[in-house]
């Protein structure tokens, strides 16, 4: 069976485990196996730490952060920038702070709303999203779920567009062909590799926010892309020329546990709710988180073991690359 924790090529990669707007206190997540915590130092700096503290392995997530300074809740250790130890209050004034006491802080960056880890130095930048710098998109974050499901099952699903007929009947899969015409793989913009199509989506409720429009069925020109690992960008654009981008992430706390987050940048006139804007795509992930759960285990990657079709080029594509760069 495939495991994906040890890795080296997943701990040199970024993954998103919070937003920035959850970082308060000290936060607790979990990647690859490895739990964490992360705080925002005096300067505001976020730092990623195992979340275990150097003196008796007391969880630092369970402490308290003041004026940046991450107080363990077992015997009072104080760690700041960098995750130096910078107070043991058991020890008397001017006694150095052994060296083994500060902790070893993993990369982090904060993008997109998100704060991304790798735990190992990181081998390749992230995907370059060219709406954030962009005044006329406005961007809007999802909260972090967790799903019972593991990561290659959902880069897998978001490669996609097969199951949209069948899993997606509560939003724009309703009635929708199940045929999917020929179409070729390309290297799209900023370093994505998908594939172009058009879609006859069925637009109810909560659709009509997403796409401006009130017709039972509006016509979409939508993109579907990976960057390795585990991210898909999906572009959608309707005729209105309001444009649609969706940055879909699926991050591996463990083999068969992750993190779900989206972004969405849109170029509409910012006056329909944030809430609103994304309330399809939040229909639409609860369609798909429902059904991933239902499948277990880590994804086959050998190409060998799984029956595909056609329409599967792209999923099948993705799967070849990152046992490639798993391998
Ligand atoms: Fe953290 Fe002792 S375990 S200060
Ligand atoms: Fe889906």
């Amino acid at each position: 069976m495939t495991t994906l924790c040890d890795r080296p090529a997943l701990r040199r990669s970024w993954h998103p485990v919070a937003r920035t707007a959850d970082l308060g206190g000290p936060l607790a997540v979990t990647l690859l196996g490895d739990d964490l915590v992360l705080w925002r130092d005096s300067a505001g700096t976020v730092v990623a730490a195992p979340d275990r503290c150097t003196h008796r392995q007391a969880p630092l997530s369970a402490g308290t952060v003041e004026r940046g300074c991450l107080t363990c809740p077992y015997h009072g250790w104080v760690f700041g920038e960098d995750g130096h130890c910078v107070k043991v209050p058991s020890a008397a004034e001017g006694v150095p702070i052994p060296p083994k006491a500060h902790l070893h802080t993993v990369s982090v960056q904060e993008r997109y709303g998100l704060v991304w880890v790798a735990l190992e130095q990181p081998d390749r930048d992230l995907p370059h999203m060219p709406w954030d710098d962009d005044p006329s998109f406005r961007r809007i974050n999802t909260p972090v779920e967790v799903w019972r499901t593991s990561v290659t099952r959902m880069t897998d699903n978001f490669c996609d567009m097969t199951h949209f007929p069948f899993v997606h009947t509560g939003t724009f899969g309703k009635g929708q062909d199940p045929h999917v015409p020929k179409f070729d793989l390309e290297p799209l913009p900023n370093g994505f590799h998908g594939f172009t199509f058009e879609v006859m989506a069925y637009n109810e409720s909560a659709g009509t926010s997403a796409s401006g429009q009130t017709d039972e069925r509006v016509h979409r020109v939508m993109t579907t892309g990976f960057s390795l690992p585990f991210t898909v960008r999906s572009t959608i654009a309707y005729d209105t020329g309001l444009e649609h981008i969706l940055l879909l992430l699926g991050t591996p706390i463990d083999d068969v546990n992750s993190y779900f987050t989206f972004v969405v940048w849109r170029n509409d006139d910012f006056s329909t709710p944030a809430d609103e804007a994304i309330a399809m795509d939040l229909a639409i992930g609860a369609e798909d988180k429902v059904m991933l759960e239902r499948v277990k285990g880590v994804l086959p990657l050998d190409q060998t073991s799984l029956a595909s079709v056609q329409a599967d080029k792209c999923s099948v594509e993705w799967r070849r690359q990152l046992a490639a760069m798993i391998a």
